[in-house]
């Protein structure tokens, strides 16, 4: 089976957790467009979505599915979303697409955290994918040096400005031990947004397409 394939496997399964009648929050990248698509078949069945960037909402409003703000949701039961990498204890590293922020936001509101992945994704440890950090602009540079002093190798990335009209260092060589708490270390330097690691509150359920089929990983 293709990567692709597989990613629309995992897409498909996250169907079964979206409540019907309800929001469902929805996150951005390759796997998460899938997930719209295959959403647009139950359309009529949910109330809406919120949408992690600028991106998925022009999707989801091309299929027809109302998008809400966030501001208008007091809870949401299920966010559905990709991952860049995906450790077993669920905790993941996300923003290879840039909007790790709003997805942060969301998956903060969702009682529920769907990540769908194929299994390309699903690491012993956090750290090959280079660590998305969103920084004010006037900022990237004291926070690179930081970073430095992490033994982390930042690099701009180049052209590129978030829907929050940020930043983004990509960090390499930071040895992600305790993902919560570098997580936490990493957001209390002046001038970062938020990091791309998930740990703090990481995923509920993993829907990991292979070429057996889907497989599911839960929290213990
Ligand atoms: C977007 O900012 C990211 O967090 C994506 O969710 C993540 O990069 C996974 O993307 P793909 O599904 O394209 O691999």
């Amino acid at each position: 089976m293709i990567q692709d394939e597989m990613k629309r496997a995992a897409a498909r399964a996250a169907l079964e957790h979206v409540v019907e009648g309800r929001i469902v929050g929805v996150g951005t990248g390759s796997t998460a467009k899938l997930f719209i698509e295959e959403l647009a078949g139950m359309k009529d069945r949910v109330a809406g979505a919120v949408a992690s960037s600028e991106d998925t909402k022009k999707r989801l409003e091309s299929h027809g599915i109302r998008v809400f703000d966030l501001n208008e949701i007091t809870d949401m039961p299920v966010y559905v979303d990709g991952a860049d990498e995906i450790t077993p204890r669920m905790h993941m590293i996300k923003g290879g697409g840039g909007a790790l922020t709003r997805e942060k936001i969301i998956s903060a509101v969702a009682g529920k955290f769907v990540c769908i992945v194929d299994g390309t994704k699903l690491v012993e440890h956090l750290g090959h994918f280079p660590l998305p950090v969103e920084v004010i602009p006037m900022a990237s540079a004291y926070v690179a040096r930081e970073l430095v002093k992490l033994a982390g190798t930042p690099v701009a990335r180049e052209g590129f400005v978030t829907d929050n009209g940020n930043h983004i260092l990509d960090v390499r060589g930071l040895r992600i031990l305790d993902p919560v708490d570098l997580e936490t270390r990493l957001n209390q330097i002046a001038g970062v947004v938020t990091n791309g690691l998930f740990a703090r509150r990481p995923a509920d359920v993993c829907l990991i397409g292979t070429p057996d089929g889907v497989r599911t990983m839960s929290a213990d």
